[in-house]
Parts: structure tokens; sequence; C-alpha cells
């Protein structure tokens, strides 16, 4: 069987969600029967954020319908009845097993194949296993892995079959230091392994880093860094211990494994360029083939901020934004769209905390605030500055308001000058809140 749309759309999650409203802000009923967007998972595109945070509260825990896209950025809630309402084709629990850029056809597990005029790739990423690592034991029972909704669910019903237990945290990265907070919420003891200085090593100073950690300790948790979990011993097909590089034993009820992700971008290597472990974009998201664009983790695009260089994020914002600019820009081959003009941005919520970062952490960083743990201290603020090349080029902050966070996204935006970095490091937010 096969089946032609104008505008396909390759993955269903958060990039997919936005660019469907885009095409029906844009389009209108015009887009009935133009759009057909196919995803592996069985449910509509929804927040993926929600997943380390709202899902796995230990009550009243969100769940869907209420976090469908594009509930994240406060907009229309695209639950199934929506795509049908807009005669979008919302083919789910679908994989597309190959691509054919050249004949612009997909095909599909099913064997049916799906002919486009536009493909926008949003394939996203997925986890990197133990296995890939020389480790084993992906498949026991109380192993967890957190990428989509199926993972999130037995993340649930194994911290469920377990309370008081111990869990054992691989990676302290962002799925790492967001599920502890989730599994120290839930009463569970957790430790958290991973082999580098401090968690968080690809964004956060050793200082900020420090805070974190010490937050994280007085609410129990164990940090073991400089050190990897070398295997895990299985009785009955659950985990039973977790085996440390230096020969320690830890008693493991669950683990948790977070140990990055690898952009989906299999279906089409050696058929577009690729850069960064993504698919390489110009500025109107648009692929080497100009038939196809990409959008979201899967998307390697020139940053105008960064002189043009270009960079790939695994950051929700981003699958947001490019989404949009691919489908305004699909819409209008002319080039009138203009090149996207994108403020990095990422975020997190664990505990009572909350942090944004904007831009980029090269240069040097200085810091602000009272970064010095306090158990006494409910609403700690402070932050850093990356300074490079005498201009505000990155900003950090935690428990910031919206002005100051506004603030800090205009200085690294406008790259406000820093003529002093001491005064910089004395006044934090207020150097930037001054205008
Ligand atoms: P996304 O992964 O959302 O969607 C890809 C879709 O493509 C999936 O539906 C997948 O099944 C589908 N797909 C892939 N291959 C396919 C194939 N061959 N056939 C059919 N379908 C296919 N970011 C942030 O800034 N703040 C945050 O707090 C968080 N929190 C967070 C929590 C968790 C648990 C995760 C996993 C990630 C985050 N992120 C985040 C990152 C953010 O969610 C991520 O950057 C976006 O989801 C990327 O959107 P995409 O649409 O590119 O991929
Ligand atoms: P990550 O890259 O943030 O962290 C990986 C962690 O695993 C690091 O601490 C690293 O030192 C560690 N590690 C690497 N190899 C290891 C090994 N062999 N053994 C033990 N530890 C090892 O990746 P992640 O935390 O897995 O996140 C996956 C994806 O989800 C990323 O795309 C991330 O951006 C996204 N995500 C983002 C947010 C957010 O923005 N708030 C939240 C959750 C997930």
């Amino acid at each position: 069987m096969s089946r032609a749309f104008k505008y396909v759309i390759l993955g269903g999650g958060v990039a997919a969600g936005y660019a469907a409203l885009e095409f029906v802000r844009r389009r209108g009923d015009a887009t009935a029967g133009e759009l057909c967007i196919i995803s592996e998972e069985a449910v509509a595109p929804y927040e993926r954020p929600a997943l380390s945070k709202g899902y796995l509260l230990p009550e009243g825990g969100a769940r869907l319908p209420a976090f469908h896209t594009c509930a994240g950025a406060s907009d229309q809630l695209l639950t199934e009845d929506w795509y049908k309402e807009h005669g979008i084709e919302l083919m789910l629990g679908t994989k597309v097993v190959s691509a054919d850029v050249r004949r612009k056809t997909l095909l599909t597990s099913s064997g049916e194949v799906i002919s486009y005029t536009t493909l926008i790739v949003a394939t996203g990423a997925q986890v990197l296993k133990l296995e890939e690592f020389g480790g084993s034991g992906s498949d026991a029972e109380n192993v967890c892995y957190l990428r989509n909704i199926v993972d999130a669910d037995k993340l649930v019903r194994v911290m469920r079959s377990c309370p008081g237990g111990n869990a054992i945290v691989i990676g302290g990265g962002y799925i790492g230091m967001e599920c502890a907070a989730a599994l120290v919420a839930n009463k569970i003891k957790v430790t958290i392994v991973f082999p580098g200085k401090h968690c968080m090593g690809r964004l956060f100073t050793p200082k900020l880093a420090e805070f974190y950690e010490n937050y994280y300790t007085s609410k129990g948790v164990t940090f073991i860094k400089g050190t990897a979990v070398s295997s895990l011993e299985i009785s009955s097909g659950k985990v039973t211990t977790a085996i440390l590089r230096d020969g320690r034993c830890l008693p493991a009820d669950m683990v948790v494994v977070g140990i990055g992700a690898r952009a989906n971008t299999a279906l089409f290597e050696g058929q577009l360029a690729m850069d960064k472990g993504g698919i390489r974009v110009n500025g109107q998201m648009q692929a080497s083939d100009a038939s196809v664009y990409a959008v979201g983790d899967v998307a390697t695009f020139p940053v105008k901020l960064f002189g043009g260089e270009a960079r790939r994020f695994e950051h929700v914002d981003c699958a947001r934004r490019a989404a949009r600019h691919a489908v305004a820009a699909a819409l209008e081959p002319s080039g009138a769209t203009g090149d996207i003009d994108y403020l990095p941005f990422f975020y997190s919520r664990v505990f009572a905390l909350s942090w944004r970062f904007y831009g980029d952490n090269a240069g040097e960083a200085v810091h602000f605030g009272d970064l010095g743990f306090s158990a006494a201290s409910s609403s700690p603020k402070f932050g850093a500055f990356w300074v490079n090349k005498g201009r505000v080029a990155g900003a950090f902050l935690e428990g910031g308001s919206p002005e100051e966070y506004e603030a800090i996204a205009h200085a690294v935006r406008r790259g406000k000058a820093v003529p002093d970095v001491a005064q910089l490091a004395r006044e934090g937010v207020a150097f930037v809140l001054r205008e």
C-alpha cells in the first residue's frame, strides 16, 4: 500500500507537535489532507520534560492528556481529536524503517510506503545503553531508562514495587539528577554513580555543581564520583547488586540509567550531510537535500549568536522554536522567512530548586550570589556568567524571578560588555538589571 502527502513529519515528539500547530496557524483549513505525522509512539505528541518531573510524583502525578504539546508553552493542547479535526493524519505506533531521500519515500514497519513532497525529520534521540559501554543488564525487570512514556510507566511501576528500597542511579547528568530527586520524593534511598568529577559536567562549573551536590546530600542522596558501575548482578531477572570498578558492591532494588543520548539519524546516513552527531541544516532548518528539513534533537544548525557556528541542542525550547521556524520556511520556500536566530535556553527543576541557562558556557565563569549551601536557606539565589572576549556569552541563574531571567537572557542576547569582572561578580544579576 502507498499513500502520498504534501508534507510529512517523521517523529511524533515535541518538535512534531509544535510543527503541527504552526502548520494549522499558517495554513488554516488548507492543512486538511496535506499533512501526515508518523510516530513510533502510541500517543499523540507530548511535552517530554514532564516525564522526569510531574510524571514521577508520588501522588497526583501529571498524566496525559494534560501534557500533550503545546501545553508546555501555555499554548493549545493538541489531543488526538485536534489532529482529526484539522485533517492531519496521525500515524501512531508506526516506525519508519527506511527512507529514500532521492525518491522521497518512507517505508513503515507495516510495509506501507509514504511519499512526500516535503519532509520534516523530527526523530529526536535515543538513550545510550549500558551495553554500548561494555556493560549489561539493560533488560532486567528493575533497570529503567527514561526517554518515552513507556519508559516512564516502567519507572513508576518499579519505584512503587520497592518503597524504602535502594536505587542506584547511573549517570550524573540531566536524567540522573532529575530522576534522583523524583526517587527521593518517592522515599527511595539514592546513590548516584558517575565517572566525572562533578554532576552535570556538560554545563555546571565545579562551584555550581558543589551547591547542587550538597543540596542533594542534605536530602539523603549519596554521590560516588570518579568511577563507574562495572557490572550488575542479576538474580531471577532482577538486579540485586551494582559492582563498581573499584570493587565496591552496592545493594540495589532498582537501577536508573541516564548516560546520554544519541540523535536518531540512522535513516538518513549516507543520504544527507551530517555534522556533530546530527543532520546538518541551514538557517532555514533545510538539509543538504532541499526537500528535507530537520528539527529538534536531530538537527545541527548555525547559531547566529555564536558567529554562525553549527550546534546541536538536546533541549525542549530548541525543538519548539526550530519546529516553528522549519514550518514557516517550508511554507515559504522563497527564503522570506530568514534564518533562525536562536538564543540557546536550557532549564531544570528539582526539589524546590529551579534554574535557567542562556547562551554558551564558554570563556571565564564568574560566579555571583551565595553559592554556599545552607539547609536553612529556603530560596537560594546564585549563578554564573560566562565572559568571553569581554562580553557576557552565557548566564546561569538559580531561583530567579521572571524579570531576572529576562534580564540575563537579554544580556546574553546582546553580549553585554563586561569592563570589570570583579564588579560583575559583586553585583550579579543587578549588573544586567541596570540598563
Ligand atoms: P522527541 O524525542 O521529543 O521526539 C522524537 C519522536 O520521534 C518520538 O516520538 C520517537 O518515537 C519518534 N521516532 C524516532 N524515530 C522514529 C522512526 N524511525 N519512526 C517513527 N517515529 C520515530 N529539555 C529541556 O530543555 N528541559 C527539560 O526539563 C527536559 N526534560 C527532559 C526529560 C526527559 C525525560 C527527556 C527524555 C528529555 C528532556 N528534555 C528536556 C529534552 C527534550 O525533551 C528534547 O530535547 C525534546 O523532546 C526534543 O524534541 P524532538 O521532537 O526533537 O524529539
Ligand atoms: P547527559 O549527557 O546529560 O548525562 C550523561 C551522564 O552520564 C553524565 O554525568 C556522564 O558523566 C555520565 N556517563 C557517561 N557515560 C557513563 C558511563 N559509562 N557510566 C556512568 N555514567 C556515565 O545525558 P542524560 O542525563 O542521559 O540525558 C539524556 C538526554 O535527555 C539529553 O539529551 C538531555 O539533554 C535530555 N534531558 C534534558 C533535561 C533538561 O534539559 N532539563 C532533562 C532530562 C533529560
